[in-house]
């Protein structure tokens, strides 16, 4: 293959260049080898191996259980199938709250394991020190503000935050610290788009929404949320690009009819 045919990858400055010319960033997550590849060689320029696993792949109600060891695994699977793409990983709950020493002992993990290229962590000024110790060992962060799932049963609720002025206004503040300490972006969950278009315009990095509006640089969804593998979940922000759950359900109920009915495999099928 020669050196033209090789494939660029999406470097954490790759999507400030793509701020920067007004070009919109497109995100989505995975959790395995076939999913990735799917993902990468369609296109996306970063994909999270999200702690949401703990809900799709894992069954959990809440993203509270994975482990750390858990999203080592899902990492390791999903950097084996992508080219192209920027690969960021979970910080788990429990992984990090602790304090700044035990955050850049998980952060490592996950670089040295998986092979990762970016690490995600939930919250703002309270993990501050962490933030700065993992960027201080060369591992690139990616925030994560407004409705932070692994503070669930602090809030209570998946309703949308920061719709209140107070809020609104810590908000901005630690969207504005997340640039300054030096992350590479920040994802920004169920806040008001008219909220999430002024953090895009006051920070200098990349902001990339889950149900905040058309106003962030990029958007992310859950990969089996828009594929309609999950087909109990429809928050208002979710687009479906496909009824995959009905696809799978017809292909699973056809090869148990031929296989009950001695239609599979024909003599074509057998050696
Ligand atoms: O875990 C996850 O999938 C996420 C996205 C919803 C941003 O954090």
């Amino acid at each position: 293959m020669s050196v033209h045919n090789e494939i660029k990858r999406v470097t954490t400055h790759t999507l400030q260049e793509l701020k920067r010319k007004g070009e919109k960033i497109a995100c989505l997550t995975s959790y395995d080898y076939s999913m990735a590849k799917i993902v990468d060689a369609a296109g996306v320029e970063l994909i999270l191996v999200g702690d949401s696993a703990s809900n799709v792949m894992a069954g959990y109600e809440t993203t509270l259980p994975i482990t750390l060891d858990n999203m080592i695994y899902h990492a390791q699977a999903v950097v084996k199938g992508v080219k192209r793409a920027l690969v960021v990983v979970d910080l788990p709950f429990g992984s990090y709250q602790g304090n700044s020493e035990e955050a850049l002992r998980s952060a490592i993990r996950i670089m040295k394991e998986s092979g990762g290229h970016a690490v995600k962590l939930e919250g703002g000024i309270e993990i501050k020190e962490s933030i700065e110790r993992i960027l201080s060992a060369g591992i690139p962060v990616m925030g994560h503000l407004g409705l932070t799932p692994q503070s669930i049963y602090k809030f209570g609720t998946y309703a949308v935050r920061a719709k209140e002025d107070e809020e609104a206004e810590q908000l901005m503040a630690n969207a504005k610290m997340l640039d300054e300490v030096g992350c590479f972006g920040m994802v920004l969950e169920k806040i008001p788009a008219i909220l999430a278009k002024k953090v895009t315009e006051s920070v200098n990095i990349p902001t990339i929404g889950i149900g905040a509006g058309n106003g962030c640089d990029g958007q992310i969804l859950v990969v089996h949320d828009m594929l309609g593998i999950n087909n109990d979940f429809s928050p208002r922000f979710l687009r479906r690009y496909a009824d995959l759950h009905a696809i799978m359900t017809e292909a699973v109920i056809n090869y148990t009819k031929d296989v009950k009915s001695s239609d599979f495999p024909s003599t074509k099928e057998s050696y």
